[in-house]
């Protein structure tokens, strides 16, 4: 091999092994939507908040938010999220009216923001 080009091969290494040791950027630095996971930023939020009654042992109005899949079943009002429109899902309508929780610390802005912009992307897990 050519000293350019085996310089070259070297660089190219270097390139990926440094795009794969990046770390995962938190959720305040993200600026992509389509980056948004429930299991890494929307579960944590939904477990500080909501869980206590909307769990396992208190289910109010029939609604278990511990999962994705039980938040698309819903509730007695059916289903608390539509992919892709979150002024469409009661999920975020509630948090955004401040209804949700009725008690206790409510979500911050831009914990708010970061839901409405996970639906939107299509709520992806
Ligand atoms: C202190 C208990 C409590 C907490 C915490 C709480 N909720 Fe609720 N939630 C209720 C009660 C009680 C109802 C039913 C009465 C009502 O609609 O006000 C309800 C109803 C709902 C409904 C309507 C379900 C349906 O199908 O009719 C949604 C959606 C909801 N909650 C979302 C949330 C979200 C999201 C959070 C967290 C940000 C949250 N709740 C936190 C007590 C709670």
């Amino acid at each position: 091999m050519s000293f350019p080009l085996a310089s070259a091969f070297i660089m190219l290494l270097g390139l990926l092994s440094a795009c794969s040791t990046r770390p995962n950027p938190s959720p305040a630095v993200i600026t992509n939507p389509v980056q948004l996971t429930f299991s890494g930023h929307i579960e944590p939020l939904i477990a500080k908040v909501c869980l206590e009654c909307h769990g396992g042992k208190h289910m109010e109005s029939g609604l278990d938010l511990s999962s994705l899949a039980s938040i698309l079943a819903g509730g007695e009002s059916g289903p608390a999220l539509v992919r892709g429109k979150p002024e469409a899902s009661l999920l975020y309508e509630m948090i955004h009216d401040e209804k949700m929780p009725p008690e206790g610390t409510p979500l911050t802005g831009p914990e708010r923001a970061l839901i409405a912009d996970w639906i939107r992307a299509g709520a992806r897990p």
